[in-house]
């Protein structure tokens, strides 16, 4: 529901989204984030221990709160729950997947890069959203243009985010955070570069909402 989801956007400015091979990286990692002032943080379901690299950080990493992202059906919610996801991401949304979400008390963050997907989504009852890709589906400037006629929207702008272009986006009103892998990209993670994400994580975290 809205409180729960809202909670874990407005942690902090950006979501890091993570692609994580070796689960025995994800506590560092996650530790890295925290420290770096990032708790919230999304462990896409696109490698084959992704749900132990959640389940990892949800048992060992004090202050960080684990969600599954690149969740894509029912089956994946329920595995992504079990797992210790806090919260669901989707770069979509279909009616398994809302059926699906109807059944746990673990929030879903669900995708949509159109007007019509967002009002799919606020008649069932999601006013908070992914945008998603975001770059490469108009930007901010198109993101602008869903405010004024679809103000229950607010989103979680992902897919082309860097450091430079997140202020374009945390300035509009329909904008909570954003998300995106440059703060632990798959480099940085394959050589357990946690100084170097911790830093990222820090420029991340000091961006103005
Ligand atoms: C996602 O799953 O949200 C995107 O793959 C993240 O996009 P980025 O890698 O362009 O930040």
């Amino acid at each position: 529901d809205i409180e729960k989801i809202e909670k874990v956007m407005c942690a902090a400015p950006v979501i890091p989204v993570l692609i994580v091979e070796d689960p025995r990286k994800a506590v560092p990692m996650a530790e890295a984030l925290v420290r770096g002032g990032l708790p919230a943080i999304e462990i896409t379901l696109r490698t084959a221990h992704a749900l132990e690299a959640i389940n990892a950080v949800n048992e060992h990493v004090e202050g960080a709160i684990v969600g599954a992202g690149t969740v894509l059906d029912g089956k994946q919610y329920d595995a992504a729950v079990s797992a210790g996801a806090r919260f669901i991401v989707s770069p979509g949304a279909t009616a398994n997947l809302l059926d699906a979400a109807d059944q746990h008390s673990v929030p879903l963050l669900p995708g949509a890069a159109t007007a019509s997907e967002v009002m799919f989504l606020l008649e069932r009852g999601y006013e908070r959203l992914k945008f998603f890709p975001a770059e490469q589906a108009g930007g901010a400037s198109y993101l602008k243009s869903l405010s004024s006629p679809l103000a229950a929207a607010k989103f979680c702008p992902t897919g082309g985010v860097s450091l430079d272009k997140a202020p374009d986006y945390l300035k509009l009103p329909n904008v909570l955070c954003v998300g995106g892998s440059w703060i632990a990209d798959a480099k940085a993670i394959a050589e357990d570069d946690w100084s170097g994400i911790e830093t990222r994580a820090k420029a991340a975290a000091a961006l103005k909402i």
